[in-house]
């Protein structure tokens, strides 16, 4: 995809201040000309695409995934942007500061990224009073919260502090993603067995039978699980109340020789095939959010052909901007070849 004018003077920078510089432009842009200069320059036209998915109304199943807007800070610019959801997070339970900076490597002639964040988060609290003064603006957009483990917290507490997120924040979303691969800490937590699993989600469930709303809950896997591994997930996606998979993280295994793990292009291929793997051995018949390496209009269409019912972003806006959904779904459109609805 060619660069605007904007990207390359953006690719100036090292990578974590180059998007603190995007979304400060966006804000900026948001208030002067404001948000309806959003709407009508970068926002996509089409009313084609919207869709049903785990019982929530998605106005394009085109969104942002975890780690981009982590605070819920954009909610309003990223609704006026066209966005179908935003997936806020990794929310922490309490502060978090993250690794000591640099956390973001770009690699630049990959258009790839080595997250070694380690989750920075200002906390559930923040968090809490971001998305209870949501505006008008964002009623059209689908929010998610990713929950994911304090690099801090003992094992043995994590699906304690889980569930105090989930908790806490039922009422203010739409959706939750369960994050099973927290990878980009020295401190690595990326539970693969079934009881591993069933730990951190089974007393989720339990909160939500005694509410009166429903909210879906995503289980967020790595790409670097062995297929065995990939299998036990699909076994509790098609066994308890788990809603869907949202496939891929970054990957630590593409490139063991860096500290954290690899977004962006050399993602692609892997977050492909493991999209394609789940949505085989589920038979179609769950809900996916395939993210990792979808930089272009083309890779979000494959990423659809092999079975995603929602696409989620990070890398491909850092490197391409946010023209990429736009063009998505001028492409999709086009081809008019989104996978079914779940
Ligand atoms: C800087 C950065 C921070 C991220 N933070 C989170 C996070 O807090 N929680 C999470 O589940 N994923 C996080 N991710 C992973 C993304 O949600 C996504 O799965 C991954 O980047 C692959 O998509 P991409 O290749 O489009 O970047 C982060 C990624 C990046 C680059």
């Amino acid at each position: 995809m060619k660069r605007s004018l904007l990207q390359r003077f953006l690719r100036l920078f090292p990578a974590g201040m180059a998007h603190s510089l995007h979304l400060a432009l966006l804000r900026f842009a948001g208030i002067f000309p404001g948000k309806w200069w959003l709407r009508t320059t970068l926002a996509p036209r089409s009313q084609k695409l919207e869709r049903e998915v785990f019982g929530v109304h998605f106005r394009n199943p085109i969104g942002i995934a975890a780690g981009f807007d982590p605070d819920g800070d954009y909610l309003d610019e990223l609704a006026a942007l066209g966005f179908g959801f935003v997936e806020i997070g990794s929310v922490m339970p309490h502060i978090q500061p993250g690794t000591p900076r640099p956390r973001l490597k770009r690699i630049k002639k990959q258009n790839s990224f080595i997250d070694n964040s380690g989750y920075p988060s200002r906390g559930l609290e923040y968090v809490l009073s971001n998305i209870r003064q949501r505006t008008k603006h964002t009623r059209n957009l689908v929010i998610g919260c990713n929950i994911g483990k304090c690099t801090s917290t003992p094992k043995r507490l994590t699906s304690r502090e889980y569930l105090r997120v989930f908790r806490n924040m039922y009422q203010y979303v739409d959706y939750f993603t369960i994050n099973a691969a927290c990878n980009t800490s020295a401190k690595q937590y990326v539970p693969r067995t079934r009881e591993e699993l069933l730990e951190l989600v089974e007393p989720l469930f339990e909160f939500r039978r005694g509410q009166l709303d429903y909210r879906p809950i995503l289980l967020k896997i790595s790409p670097d699980l062995t297929y065995s591994e990939i299998d036990t997930a699909v076994d509790i996606l098609i066994e308890t109340p788990l809603d869907g998979i949202v496939a891929v993280a970054g990957s630590t295994e593409l490139m063991p020789e860096e500290r954290g793990a690899v977004c962006g292009s050399l993602l692609t291929e892997r977050a492909i095939e493991v999209v394609s793997y789940v949505a085989e051995k589920s038979e179609g018949n769950y809900p996916i959010i395939g993210t990792g390496g979808m930089m272009t209009p083309k890779d979000i269409r494959r990423m659809f052909e092999a079975g995603a019912s929602l696409v989620a972003l990070n890398s491909g806006i850092r490197e391409n901007g946010f023209k990429l959904l736009r063009n998505a779904v001028k492409e999709l459109e086009m081809i008019n070849k989104v996978g079914s609805t779940n």
